[in-house]
């Protein structure tokens, strides 16, 4: 039997999806090609309410890739990271690998990243590139980016500001005019809706500018070489075309639901999840920092998940436990991508029969 994920990556992918990846290759090179990917990255700029100064490139590769990217790429001489999770510490980890200074913020897990401790860091003038993760999947926190933003672009406008929303992309607010960020990307197994192997990135000139002073960027981490093949509309390197076809069919489809109700949909679902937590568990985040596409919810009542998961499969269904370190006194809840309220319900009486929470 078919269990629909309700894990944090990869999400449910329809048999819609799936089959538009089944269609017969064209040449990477090809006329018919770049007509085909600069109708995505319009797409992909329309959704995201892109102005002329920033521009859409989808990478072959998972979202890590642009850890990569902004070691290699953009950080000239000194990053502040900010880790509150496993993935965000992935970040700052990958930063330092690409043999660039790293001063690091570090919060408990299920803590926020705060706009006060970024200003007070940022003051000392000692950084170019600032990284923080919007949606930390590992807890479930999501950061106030946006307060970030504000506070980067006015006191700061020399540093990059890239932002990790891999998990929130295309399911809750990540417009870069919302943010106030230079680079911001997510993966396509996530809000996207489809298999893994692309990254969405959204970058503007300011960042592909400083790309140009930066040594060393290597082949595919190389910023300036994907803006330079995206003015063709190509890619530098053979891209997975047939995913392409998979992720122009869900950019109609995000267009057509259009931005706003695609955020108010990902919030229904997190409100009723919370509530559901809060009645029988606790959330894990910090109160007012709740991701609105993943929630990490605290096992107070020291329930079996392992059980609850094998159960729930004979309904078709598989949830997450928690992530590393967590993983006993957690579980996640997806609910992202193509998920909605009337599913996220069913699935939560599932839970509730299955545990016999009244
Ligand atoms: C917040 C966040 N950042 C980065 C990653 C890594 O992304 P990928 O697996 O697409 O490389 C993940 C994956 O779950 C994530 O949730």
């Amino acid at each position: 039997m078919h269990k629909k994920l309700l894990i944090p990556g990869p999400t449910e992918v329809s048999k819609e999806m799936l089959n538009e990846q089944t269609r017969y290759l064209i040449g990477h090179r090809e006329k018919e090609f770049s007509e085909f990917y600069g109708g995505i990255t319009d797409k992909i700029a329309k959704f995201f309410q892109l102005t002329p100064d920033y521009k859409p490139t989808v990478t072959t590769s998972s979202g890590t890739l642009w850890f990569d990217i902004i070691g290699r790429s953009i950080v000239k001489q000194k990053a502040l990271a900010c880790v509150n999770g496993a993935f965000s510490q992935r970040a700052a980890q990958t930063i330092v690998s690409c043999g660039k200074e790293t001063d690091v913020i570090e919060v408990e897990m299920g803590k926020a990243i705060k706009p006060d401790m970024i200003a007070e860091k940022l003051a000392s003038g000692k950084y170019d590139t600032l990284m923080v993760c919007h949606n930390e999947t590992s807890t479930g926190v999501r950061n106030p980016i946006a307060e970030i933003g504000k506070i980067v672009k006015k006191e700061h406008p020399d540093i990059i500001f890239a932002v990790d929303a891999v998990s929130s992309m295309a399911g809750d607010k990540t417009l870069p005019s919302e943010f106030n960020c230079d680079i911001v990307f997510g993966s396509t197994q996530k809000c996207f809706a489809l298999p893994p192997g692309l990254a969405v990135a959204l970058v503007n000139d300011r960042a592909i500018e400083r790309a140009k002073q930066v040594p060393n960027r290597g082949a595919y981490t190389d910023l300036v070489d994907i803006f330079e093949f995206e003015k063709k509309h190509q890619t530098p390197f053979t891209p997975n075309i047939s995913l392409l076809y998979a992720l122009n069919k869900r950019m109609d489809l995000l267009l057509e639901e259009t931005y706003d109700k695609v955020y108010l949909r990902h919030k229904d679902m997190a409100t009723y999840t919370q509530q559901w937590a809060k009645k029988h568990f606790a959330m894990f985040p910090e109160p007012g920092y709740e991701s609105i596409t993943v929630s990490c919810i605290s096992n107070t009542q020291n329930k079996n998940f392992k059980e609850l998961n094998q159960k729930l499969a004979e309904k078709g269904y598989m949830i997450s436990g928690g992530y590393g370190k967590m993983a006993e006194k957690t579980f996640r809840i997806g609910h992202m991508g193509e998920w909605n309220l009337s599913g996220i319900k069913e699935v939560l009486n599932a839970i509730d029969q299955i545990w016999g929470l009244k």
